[in-house]
């Protein structure tokens, strides 16, 4: 070989390891008055995560030009492919340019908006510190004003954070040439983050040996679910018929929904062991008039505390892959008002006991915040591992 191609060879093998790219990083906040979670867009507008969207989107700057895609082009097939409930079915004439649907995630909202170019700007990162600031070009769909209804104040429309190709995390996969995979450490209320592309990560220590599960699709949703085993209260096994359906992962709800056939059983089991645990030396929790949307509510006073929240029964999700899921009173209570904390289990409405149309289970916030999860997209798999009571996401 001659000596000139010797060099560029070897120079390129130098290269390599400055050349991969690095994970993109943004810290998360949690809106106190909606209970949303937003990272920042650009310019000091915020997205609301939202990890069931499919889409970026967000109100238009005037005079924003629309990205001129055709309707029938596969980029607006990938913007119309998960219609949400209640939103027109796109029509698309040869001549027009793509119509997206944006939905608001919270009040079910829909609008038609052009899909245009807009930025990303983050920090790439390189597990313990940033790195450089980004400029990630990402397709949005625009939307009315209107469409912010609900959101937190200071937001300017949401990042869709679910297994589709014009999501945030496919988009940041293929602009920035990192894997299409995302980690999610929700804050309960100081700075959580959202790190997309991969590792390395600021917690290897707790990080390394989390438990998988596979991550799976349920027809004409591109939301994030995954398969349960069976649920445990404590040691004792909730006798749940059968868990069709999946357990599905939200982050616009605070708190849990249960289908019926889930709910009833867990509920009766997780108040039969609360009762049951003055017989161990624990207070008497006494049950107080339920504050909607929650069915049990207790006086906190009468409830104990520890280093996992209100010290109330352990609720194990067993998942397949072998892993648990395991809740303390964190994620299991929800304070609604001074003196006042409830199950943060609700009854979901309009579904029949045991439809496997609609999963069994939606986890919401406090079932996720100060965990790692580890959404990889292109293994097919969530990893989840809570973070240590004295640590928390912002350790980040
Ligand atoms: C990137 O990191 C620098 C240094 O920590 C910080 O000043 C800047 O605000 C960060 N940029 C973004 C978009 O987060």
């Amino acid at each position: 070989m001659p000596p000139v191609l010797l060099l560029v060879l070897a120079a390129s093998l130098v290269a390599l390891p400055s050349c991969r790219s690095l994970p993109v990083q943004a810290p998360v906040t949690k809106d106190p008055a909606t209970s949303l979670y937003t990272i920042p867009f650009h310019d000091g507008a915020s997205l609301v995560l939202d990890a069931a969207g499919p889409l970026v989107w967000s109100t238009c700057e005037a005079g924003q030009p629309p990205a001129g895609i055709p309707c029938g082009s596969p980029t607006c097939l990938l913007a119309n492919a998960y219609p949400a409930p209640g939103c027109p079915a796109p029509t698309c004439g040869s001549d027009k340019p793509c119509t997206a649907f944006p939905s608001n995630p919270v009040t079910g909202a829909c609008a038609a908006g052009s899909l245009f170019h807009t930025s990303f700007v983050a920090n790439t990162t390189d597990g313990t510190k940033p790195v450089s600031e980004v400029k990630v070009g990402v397709l949005a769909a625009c939307a009315p004003s209107k469409l912010l209804a609900s959101l937190p104040r200071g937001s300017t429309g949401v990042a869709g954070l679910a297994n589709s190709g014009l999501a945030l995390p496919a988009q940041v996969a293929s602009a920035q040439k990192v894997a299409n995979r995302f980690f999610l450490c929700l804050p309960t209320g100081g700075a959580g983050v959202a790190i997309f592309g991969g590792g390395p990560l600021p917690w290897p220590q707790f990080t390394q040996s989390m438990p998988y599960t596979p991550l799976v699709t349920k027809g004409g949703s591109p939301a994030h679910y995954i398969s349960l085993k069976s649920i445990k209260v404590d040691n004792t096994r909730v006798p749940v018929s059968e868990a069709t359906g999946g357990v599905m992962l939200s982050t616009r709800l605070p708190y849990a929904l249960l289908r019926r056939d889930v709910y009833r059983p867990l509920v009766d089991a997780f108040t039969k062991a609360l009762a049951a645990q003055p017989a161990n030396g624990a207070p008497v929790a006494r049950a107080v008039q339920p504050v909607a949307p929650f069915g049990v509510c207790y006086d906190t006073k009468t409830l104990g505390n520890n280093l996992g929240g209100y010290a109330v029964p352990n609720v194990l999700l067993a998942l397949d892959g072998g892993g648990e899921w395991a809740m303390t009173g964190k994620n299991s209570m929800v304070d609604v008002k001074p003196g006042t904390a409830c199950v943060a289990f609700v009854e979901m409405k309009g579904v029949e006991a045991g439809d496997g149309r609609a999963p069994a289970v939606i986890l919401g916030g406090a079932q996720m915040e100060d965990f790692v999860l580890d959404f990889d997209m292109e293994k097919k798999r969530l990893g989840f591992t809570r973070l240590p009571h004295f640590t928390g996401c912002g350790s980040a």
